[in-house]
């Protein structure tokens, strides 16, 4: 169908269906239901909300339409795709792969913990309200525990991801998305009921802007890319495997509405009802494995049990349907730049991403080694989230903007001119100039405030390994 280095014929989505869940079930996931419901909470509440939402409509979208379309016109995987219009490029590519191994080296960790908190819960978390936050930071600090449920979760990935596209992923999305939606409704519904409730919701949307520095204003624009799974050519893969009659703009939309819906649900099913239990906001990574619990708690009986139960099953479930996407990139790189078969590219990477979960991990309960007294699994979340995959976005803006000419992206955007996008004019200098300049300002800005902490030096880090990798692009 679509050209390929090789001239394999390549896999192709069975469905229109099938490629909007599968994307929307890279894009929702832990930085859903997990992270963005921890970092609002660290970083203001609805302040925070609000540039993340701008972010969304005004970066998130446009990169998201531009990596579908990078995607499906070279109808090849991340580093494939800018290596075939231009060598020097690809080291946007494999800053994409090494995001991918990097951010697959935390995931599967807290992966890891959601499929741990189903067998928690159903072994009685929930008959001891009080111990559930305790609970909570003995288990990730403990050195073997969190390992067991981590390589539990890595193997189903593995499965999923050695089945290939069309078999496996597509497969696991259409069945188990809506699943989480629904449960993620019945949770709001619960904690809105509960008394004090309110003040959640008001925590959540009502942005007090005077807490807002250039550190919660690169939180958000990271969080943006990280949900959105932008900025390392995942959706340049999947858009590989779009077929080319498919309307791009609003396969875009869609995905990007059913993410952000799910983020902003997300943060309503937690918020209220840690403010009705008097918790602090601010609670960190554990926020969700903390307040779901109690939630349900909370409710008691079987059905508190049964809900406590299918959330975090649908939280696995999301999860996973996240990570085989970014195990997808890893691995399609290998099949389609170095040759691999298939199952040797997943096991290869996954011993790489196995390791660096072992440092992210043990890094929680203070083993192993640190930097700029900053923990593995910390670095791994700080070198991905907060600088390549928005600096990543940045060069793929310019890529599209500079690289590519502007009636070949209004040919793939439009199919030919047969889907009308008027918009595109506006797409095109928001891609072109108005994106990377923001970016580059929201990083340095956020780089410079970073320095009050080791965190400014583990970014500057992240900045050195990305010229390194433009610098030898030619030989990678
Ligand atoms: N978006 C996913 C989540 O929110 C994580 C993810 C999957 C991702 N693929 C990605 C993030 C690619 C960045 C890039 O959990």
């Amino acid at each position: 169908m679509v050209n390929n280095t090789n001239a394999k014929p390549r896999d192709a989505w069975g469905s229109r269906l099938g490629f909007i869940m599968a994307a929307a079930g890279s894009a929702v996931g832990l930085g859903n239901i997990w992270k963005f419901p921890y970092t609002a909470g660290e970083s203001g509440g609805g302040a925070f909300v609000a540039i993340y939402l701008f972010f969304v409509i005004f970066i998130g979208f446009s990169v998201m339409l531009t990596e579908f379309a990078i995607g499906r016109k070279t109808g090849l995987s991340a580093v494939g795709a800018f290596k075939s219009t231009d060598r020097r490029w690809s080291f946007v590519g494999i800053m994409g792969v090494l995001s991918g191994l990097l951010i697959m080296g935390f995931y599967p960790v807290v992966g890891g913990w959601s499929i741990a908190y189903i067998y928690k819960i159903a072994s009685g978390l929930l008959s001891t309200p009080e111990a559930i936050g305790d609970s909570f930071g003995g288990f990730i600090s403990n050195p073997v525990q969190p390992l067991m449920w981590m390589a539990l979760y890595l193997f189903l990935n593995i499965l999923i991801v050695i089945r290939g596209i069309s078999g496996g992923i597509e497969k696991a999305g259409k069945i188990l998305m809506p699943l989480l939606f629904v449960i993620l409704i019945i949770v709001s519904v619960k904690g809105l009921t509960l008394p004090g409730s309110s003040e959640g919701l008001k925590f959540l949307f009502s942005p007090d802007f005077s807490v807002v520095d250039s550190n919660v204003v690169l939180a958000a624009l990271g969080q943006a890319f990280f949900s959105l799974s932008l900025g390392m050519g995942a959706m340049i893969t999947y858009g590989s495997y779009l077929k080319k009659k498919e309307n791009l703009v609003q396969n875009t939309a869609m995905v990007t509405a059913m993410d952000t819906g799910v983020a902003i649900l997300a943060g309503i099913a937690m918020f209220p009802a840690m403010f009705a239990f008097g918790m602090e906001p601010a609670a960190g990574p554990g926020l969700v494995f903390v307040v779901v619990p109690q939630l349900f708690a909370e409710m008691g009986g079987m059905i508190g049990l049964l809900l406590a139960l299918l959330f975090f099953i649908g939280l696995s479930v999301a999860a996973l349907t996240s990570s085989v996407s970014l195990l997808e990139v890893v691995v399609s790189y290998l099949i389609d730049e170095k040759g691999m078969k298939r199952p040797t590219a997943v096991i290869s990477s996954s011993v790489v991403m196995a390791s660096l979960c072992v440092l992210a991990s043990l890094s929680l309960g203070g083993v192993g080694p640190t930097l700029f007294d900053t923990g593995a699994f910390d670095i791994f979340d700080l070198l991905t989230d907060k600088i390549f995959l928005a600096v990543g976005g940045m060069f793929i803006c310019i890529f599209a903007g500079w690289r590519l000419k502007r009636d070949e992206l209004e040919k793939e955007i439009t199919n030919d001119g047969e889907v009308s996008f008027p918009l595109f004019g506006l797409w095109y200098n928001l891609v072109k100039f108005v994106i990377p300049g923001l970016i580059a300002i929201v990083a340095i800005a956020g780089i410079m405030s970073g320095f009050d902490s080791g965190k400014g030096a583990i970014m500057v880090m992240g900045l050195v390994i990305i010229g390194l990798a433009a610098l030898f692009s030619k030989k990678l």
